[in-house]
């Protein structure tokens, strides 16, 4: 599907992804922009620059409110969901805001979707709905069965799962993206944006979650919606579904290493809290197979370690 002229709704797009996207759209010709976020998250300052475009619109809105959403639904030609909770760690303590976050606040956006003719849908979903431990890896689109062991894994899967009854029942068109982690300008959370904090905190010594082995790929912010736009106008399935990741995996060790390099910091203690995972629900080995995307036209230029050395070099400028 084209982007060109179209009216996108773009929801969490005031957070990390989000705002890096809209920033994308607003310079495409003739593309308008609303965002819809409630700031749980997300940050105004991310969107400020972009307040006096006359093609740019923010509602602070919540996707449990369904009137709001609905109200402002109308017009829109296709809905880029990113809101949810993205706070995985405390997700996990906390399985009613994963549920409220994820999956019921995807259902209501459907619903409201489908009540005033809105049928196209672009769902930035994860690796986490591969479950821990996957038998194939690198790990395809195909792979099956899926047992997530996160919250948010789980409502990512039953948001998939929602996004494919609606496209089968109601002739929804819609482009699932299972994004690796994702680092680079923005960013608010996730291990490089931790450990530059804890360091700028503590410049003798950084705790490591975990025994520091664990290892996933790990994808540049342009890159991952420069993919995940070209998916968009490429692939016409009624229901697309992609891994967007690059090809390895950068382990949790290295990370700390270019970290600590880019900051120009010497004679750092690391101290570990032990185990295999940072964290319950983390999966601590992650292959995504990205030849899919590649069949369809594109591939990421970095690898996972060039994407960190960039995204910490982009958030050491803006921390
Ligand atoms: N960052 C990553 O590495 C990564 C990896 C895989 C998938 N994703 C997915 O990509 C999307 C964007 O992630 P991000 O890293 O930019 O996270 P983020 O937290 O920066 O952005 C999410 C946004 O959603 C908003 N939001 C949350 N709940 C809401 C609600 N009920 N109503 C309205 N707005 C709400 C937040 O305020 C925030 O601005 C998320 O769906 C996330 O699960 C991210």
């Amino acid at each position: 599907m084209k982007l060109e002229n179209k009216k996108i709704l773009v929801t969490g797009g005031a957070g990390f992804i989000g705002s890096n996207l809209v920033e994308f759209l607003l310079a495409r010709r003739g593309i308008k922009v609303v965002v819809y976020d409630n700031l749980s998250l997300g940050k105004k300052e991310f969107i400020a620059p972009f307040l006096k475009n006359s093609n740019f619109r923010f509602i602070k809105g919540d996707l449990l409110d369904k009137k709001k959403l609905g109200k402002e639904i109308r017009g829109i030609d296709i809905v880029f969901h990113l809101a949810a909770n993205s706070d995985i760690r405390y997700g996990m303590k906390h399985p009613e805001v994963e549920l409220k976050n994820g999956t019921i606040a995807t259902a209501n956006l459907l619903e409201v979707m489908r009540e005033n003719n809105v049928r196209e849908i672009v769902f930035t979903s994860t690796s986490a709905v591969y479950g821990d431990k996957p038998k194939v890896i690198p790990t395809p689109e195909d792979y099956g069965p899926l047992f997530p062991i996160s919250f948010y894994g789980a409502n990512k899967l039953a948001s998939e799962a929602l996004i494919s009854a609606y496209c089968h029942n109601f002739g929804f068109r819609a482009w699932i993206f299972r994004f690796a982690n994702i680092v680079g300008k923005n960013a608010t959370h996730g291990v490089v944006f931790d450990f530059i904090r804890k360091l700028k905190d503590n410049p003798k010594e950084l705790v490591i979650l975990g025994n520091g082995k664990q290892a996933k790929p790990y994808l540049h912010v342009k890159e991952c919606i420069e993919g995940m736009i070209y998916g968009v106008e490429k692939a016409n399935d009624q229901l697309n579904y992609f891994n967007l990741a690059c090809k390895g995996a950068t382990a949790v060790n290295k990370i700390a290493q270019i970290v600590i390099q880019e900051m120009g910091l010497e004679d750092v203690k690391l101290r570990y809290t032990g185990g295999e995972r940072g964290w319950p629900g983390d999966v601590p080995q992650v292959r995504l197979d990205p030849r899919k995307m590649k069949r369809l036209g594109w591939e990421a230029r970095l690898s996972s370690d060039q994407a960190i050395r960039l995204g910490v070099k982009e958030l050491l400028n803006q921390l």
